[in-house]
C-alpha cells in the first residue's frame, strides 16, 4: 500500500518535471527577448552596422540560408566576437543581446517577458526558427 502511494507520488513527480521541461524555451519561436531589448537593438544597428550592412543581409531568404537551423548561439557570437569587422568584441554584453533581439525580431520572431542575457549554455540549445 504504502509502496503503491510512493509510486503514484513519484509517477505524478515525473509527469510535472516533463511538464515543466517542456515549457523551456527551445526555439526562437518562444519568446526569448523582449520588445525594448529588440528596439533597443534598432538604434544599435542603425549606429554601428548600417555603414557596411543592411538589415535585408541578415532577414528573410538571406537569414534562413544562413541561420535557420543553427543554435541561437551561432549567431549570437557571431555578432558578439566578430563585429563590427573593424573593432571586433567592442559591443557589451547587453549591446549584443540587443542588436540579436532586433535580428531576430525582424524575422518575424515573438518577444516574450524576459530578457535575452548573454548566457551561452542558454543559447546553445536555442533553435533557430525560419524567418517569417
Ligand atoms: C566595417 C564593416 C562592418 C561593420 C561595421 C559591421 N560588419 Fe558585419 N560583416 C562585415 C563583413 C565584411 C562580413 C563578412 C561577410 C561574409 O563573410 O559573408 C560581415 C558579416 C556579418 C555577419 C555574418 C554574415 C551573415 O550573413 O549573417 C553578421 C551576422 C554581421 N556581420 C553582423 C553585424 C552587426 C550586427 C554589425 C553591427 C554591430 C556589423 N555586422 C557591423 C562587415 C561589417
Amino acid at each position: 500500500m504504502v509502496k503503491r502511494l510512493i509510486g503514484a507520488v513519484s509517477l505524478t513527480a515525473l509527469m510535472l518535471l516533463v511538464a515543466c521541461s517542456e515549457q523551456a524555451p527551445e526555439s526562437t519561436l518562444d519568446g526569448i527577448f523582449t520588445a525594448e531589448q529588440a528596439q533597443r537593438g534598432e538604434g544599435l544597428f542603425n549606429q554601428h552596422c548600417t555603414r557596411c550592412h543592411s538589415i535585408q543581409e541578415f532577414t528573410g531568404r538571406s537569414f534562413d540560408a544562413v541561420w535557420t537551423g543553427t543554435p541561437a548561439a551561432a549567431l549570437y557570437l557571431r555578432i558578439a566576437n566578430t563585429m563590427p569587422l573593424d573593432q571586433p568584441g567592442s559591443l557589451g554584453n547587453s549591446q549584443a543581446t540587443a542588436l540579436f533581439a532586433h535580428i531576430l525580431s525582424e524575422n518575424g520572431m515573438p518577444a516574450g517577458e524576459s530578457p535575452l542575457e548573454a548566457d551561452l549554455e542558454f543559447m546553445a540549445g536555442i533553435l533557430i526558427a525560419p524567418s517569417s
